[in-house]
């Protein structure tokens, strides 16, 4: 976190510091706008909260601490609001429990939207005001727009589960063509959701190949400027094993191919806590995969769309991804023999062109050699409502090949 902020709010950087609340604030109410009020009271499962529990989480934050901390005289909007809100901070009391957040059927979302113009007309008045506030007090202000855009990823995952149960499979956004037509108009990049090749076309399946990436010491965490969460630091060397990386995603037709080769049903393939969750829990293809009208089709964000071969698989669990690269190795060619294929010199693409997904890999999520976090009692935002994504802890990454998977949160 930085701390080179000085301790005065001048007008000129108070307004900036204004702008960015009001923008990031701005854009959890569009991420709800779409819904209907009904909407954001669900709770399918327990790692999906309410819309409307993200609204006033994130508000009672502000509150929280900083309202209540740093405003003279500020009145907090509801008392009972602190015990419905809080996630948590144990050390700030009891709270309702996270798989209860479904019964909340009040306050009303018309409440919850009143609690958050309070909290905001307040914030703006302490950020105007000709007074000083401390360095802390920025420190809190960019802690809570980073905590508040974490909750906005939430949004957009958990708005995509609880449309994806009901059997209405009803849209969020505008349908796709109407989108195309749009963009065009305006010359714009394309709105998004898992990836955007629903959007735009993949000219076709590009046969993949083997990139290799030469081994060494690699230094990774958080070395710029600016904020950080504290498991991004510190930034320290780990020696990394040459590998091969494939020049693609695993696309949707790969992993067709993996589950018509019966990958669902073998157990060869899957780790022993994977096999036991897809028994239990019927897997059989990706989240939000449904066969209709003899192929399959996926839940998006504009309601069920045929999946597209060429398209990165998406919604994979850890499991799945590991299960697929586990039956992929037994039809991956080995590498000619003789000269070896020339390094890259520029790090491959993550993710395909235009697309947001997320490759998994096997890396584990050790604590990090860090001194102690400035301020050690936040807790960064939940887990999304993918399938199990915790991996049972790794060893450092073996020489190999390795595929591409994704596990996208959108
Ligand atoms: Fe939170």
């Amino acid at each position: 976190m930085s701390s080179t902020l000085e301790i005065q709010s001048p007008p000129r950087i108070a307004q900036s510091w204004l702008a960015r609340y009001q923008a990031v604030r701005a854009q959890s109410t569009a991420l709800c706008a779409p819904l209907l009020p009904e909407d954001t009271v669900v709770q399918p499962m327990i790692d999906v909260s309410p819309p409307k529990w993200h609204l006033a989480h994130t508000t009672w934050f502000w509150e929280t601490f900083l309202l209540q901390e740093y405003a003279p005289g500020y009145q907090v909007f509801h008392p009972e609001y602190a015990f419905l809100f809080n996630s948590y901070y144990n050390s700030l009391g009891s709270r309702v429990n996270r798989a209860d957040r479904g019964t909340l059927s009040r306050p009303a979302l018309a409440d919850v939207l009143a609690y958050r113009s309070h909290v905001d007309a307040a914030l703006a008045a302490l950020l105007m005001e000709p007074h000083e506030l401390p360095a802390a007090f920025f420190e809190l202000l960019e802690l809570g727009l980073q905590h508040e855009q974490q909750h906005q990823e939430l949004l957009a995952t958990d708005i995509k589960y609880i449309l994806s149960t009901s059997p209405l499979a009803p849209a969020y956004a505008a349908p796709v063509a109407a989108l195309n037509e749009e963009s065009r108009m305006k010359n714009e990049e394309l709105p998004d959701d898992n990836n955007s090749s629903f959007l735009i076309p993949h000219s076709s399946l590009s046969a993949a190949s083997w990139l290799p990436v030469p081994g060494g010491i690699c230094t990774i965490g958080f070395q710029e400027e600016g904020f950080c969460f504290d498991n991004e630091l510190a930034a320290h060397d780990v020696l990394v094993a040459p590998f091969e990386l494939q020049n693609r995603l695993v696309t949707n037709a790969d992993y067709l191919a993996f589950m018509e080769a019966g990958g669902y049903r073998d157990f060869r393939y899957w780790m022993g806590e994977g096999w036991d969750l897809l028994q239990a829990e019927g897997w059989a293809a990706p989240l939000y995969w449904v066969q209709k009208e003899g192929g399959w089709h996926r839940f998006t964000h504009h309601s069920l769309l045929a999946v597209d071969p060429a398209a990165p698989v998406t919604h994979v669990s850890f499991y799945e991804a590991d299960a697929y690269a586990n039956w992929a190795a037994r039809a991956c060619p080995p590498r000619p023999s003789g000269k070896p294929p020339p390094a890259i010199s520029t790090p491959p693409p993550r993710a395909a062109p235009g697309s947001k997904a997320t490759p998994w890999t096997r890396s584990p999520c050790p604590p990090q050699p860090t001194p102690a976090p400035a301020i050690s009692c936040w807790a960064t935002a939940g887990s999304g409502p993918t399938r199990p994504t915790t991996p049972t802890p790794a060893t450092p990454a073996p020489p190999g090949r390795w595929a591409s998977t994704t596990a996208s949160l959108w």
